[in-house]
């Protein structure tokens, strides 16, 4: 029963930049998915906005989408967990953690734009675990770059291949569907009558169908076949193994608003995002979403979803076996056996609890203070997931209480919050008392002020540093040493390692180059033993 049930499991994320098209896509999804029956119900943007992911009261108040959630639909006798990853400008180290639980992604660019900064920094956390990437080009219905161009667009900028399955027939206005080149079939799609919310009527001709002639003109629909002879005849070969190992992505093309190419784009995904794989665990374990003994691991933590409650929620992802309801696992970190009551799983608006779920699936836990980001929890003795790694933040500020009578408080919800993930905290030496706090978005500070003040009565405001990468130093470097070598401020972590931060790319690089005898990395994993 096991076997069956992970292999029908699809887990998997958006990655975007915002306005991409993200939230309509999702919504789409649902539509086609048969989770919702009219578009408009996912929508969460301005005041109609009351997503599904709108727990916090900051949220309202700025009418976005702050935290993420997971939406699950059944489609095709497949069971699909899609991973919301928040897709406003200020985005959260939330979002590059959800990825690690995700088995492949989705990257919807807008084809008038091709690749921005934030899909740049989303496929970057999906390049580091090899996460296999589905690309789709949205927004065809309005004026769109050259298609080519948006391919040699991602090639360059992500450096990955590009296999085009569908190719845009016309664009903007002329823009009248999409040549399913797996298939040779010319795919036309008509807006339907109830507008967007309703799928649109397809009609399959082939790529020598005078209509397009008529539709497109003929000087553009002779071009078109040659672009598809020329793909044939020069493109990139499509290699399965390569797209698993995220080294190459096949391209869509699209008008996520419209429903044009949504349908081609959700039966090949269907084929294409695969089901739970291995996952690596410490000590050169590896584990197999089909043991049957229960394995799984915390990407997220997310305090007060429910403001009358004050509870916090662990997101775990399910690697192997399967979840029940009051069961005993062993906690890794803690080093003891725990009882998994109450835990609940998502279906498009609506949070249900489960009794049961399996490798694929993400469980939100009631954390009663137990779970940590990085935690495993299994049935298999101590094994331990390598850890969810911490993210360079990208600013920094340091912190300042404007109640002196209120450290306690501060610290207590410093402490939490870092626990949670939402921010980095980072000392000086000498500077004990005004920690540093990184973070990865912007708003994460605002989002920090507010929960201090509301949740834990501490006042604060933040004083923004000038620093925008931060870099774990390798190779028993201590702050003062760092500092006297160029790098132009040193913090300890919580894990009391030294952290080198940077106001750009070119000062990155000269102490790298100055100090070959330390490693700069990235990111810094979680210490997950206790
Ligand atoms: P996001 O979640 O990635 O931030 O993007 P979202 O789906 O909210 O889309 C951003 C804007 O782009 C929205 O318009 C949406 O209607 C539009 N859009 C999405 N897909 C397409 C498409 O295929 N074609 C066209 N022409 N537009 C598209 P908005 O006016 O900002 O918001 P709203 O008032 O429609 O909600």
């Amino acid at each position: 029963m096991t076997q069956n049930e992970f292999q029908r499991r699809r887990t998997f994320a958006i990655i975007s930049h915002p306005d991409a098209g993200k939230t309509t896509l999702t919504e789409k999804l649902l539509l086609y998915g048969g989770a919702i029956h009219a578009a408009g119900a996912v929508k969460s943007r301005k005041a109609k906005r009351s997503a599904v992911s709108d727990w916090m009261a900051l949220e309202k108040q700025r009418g976005i989408s702050v935290t993420s959630s997971v939406l699950q639909f059944e489609y095709d006798d497949i069971r699909w967990n899609l991973l919301d990853t928040p897709g406003h400008n200020d985005f959260s180290e939330d979002t590059y953690r959800t990825l690690m639980a995700a088995d492949c992604a989705i990257m919807i660019l807008d084809a008038a734009r091709g690749v921005e900064p934030q899909t740049r920094k989303l496929f970057h956390v999906c390049r580091m675990r090899n996460t296999p990437v589905v690309t789709f080009i949205n927004k065809m219905d309005r004026p769109a770059r050259d298609a080519f161009a948006l391919m040699s667009d991602v090639e360059d900028v992500l450096g990955v291949s590009t296999v085009p399955f569908t190719w845009p027939i016309g664009s903007g206005d002329l823009f009248q569907g999409v040549y399913d080149r797996r298939n040779q079939a010319v795919l036309r799609f008509e807006r339907s009558k109830e507008g967007q919310a309703k799928r649109a009527e397809m009609k399959v001709t082939g790529i020598d169908d005078p209509e397009l002639d008529s539709l497109l003109g003929a000087e553009p629909a002779g071009a078109l076949r040659e672009e598809i002879e020329l793909l044939d005849g020069a493109g990139e070969e499509w290699s399965e193994p390569r797209f698993l190992s995220g080294d190459l992505t096949p391209v869509f093309f699209g008008s996520a608003l419209t429903n044009f190419g949504v349908e081609p784009f959700l039966q090949a995904f269907k084929h294409l995002c695969p089901p739970p794989g291995d996952r690596d665990a410490a000590g050169d374990v590896t584990v197999s979403p089909s043991d049957d003994r229960f394995s799984a691991f915390v990407f997220k933590v997310q305090a007060n979803m429910d403001p009358s409650h004050r509870d916090r929620i662990a997101f775990a992802r399910i690697c192997s076996g399967k979840f029940e309801g009051g069961m005993r696992v062993h906690h890794y970190r803690l080093g003891k056996a725990i009882r998994l009551n109450r835990a609940e799983q998502f279906f498009a608006q609506d949070r249900e609890s489960v009794l049961e779920a399996y490798a694929g699936d993400i469980i939100g836990l009631y954390d009663p203070g137990l779970f940590r980001i990085g935690d495993t929890l299994s049935t298999q003795g101590a094994m331990s997931f390598d850890a969810v790694p911490r993210f360079s933040p990208e600013h920094f500020g340091r912190l300042q209480l404007l109640d002196p009578l209120k450290r306690k408080q501060l610290k207590k919800g410093i402490q939490e919050l870092s626990e949670e993930g939402t921010v980095q905290l980072f000392t000086e030496p000498g500077r004990e008392k005004d920690p540093v706090c990184g973070v990865v978005g912007r708003l994460q500070f605002d989002v920090l002020m507010f929960r201090l003040e509301h949740e834990y009565g501490a006042k604060v405001t933040f004083d923004l540093l000038p620093y925008q990468h931060a870099r774990w130093v390798d190779g028993a470097a201590t702050c003062e040493e760092l500092r006297a070598r160029r790098v132009p401020m040193a913090v300890l972590d919580r894990d009391h390692r030294p952290v080198a931060l940077f106001r750009d790319e070119w000062e990155l690089g000269r102490a790298e180059r100055d100090n070959e005898k330390w490693t700069f990395h990235e990111t810094a994993p979680i210490v997950a033993a206790a």
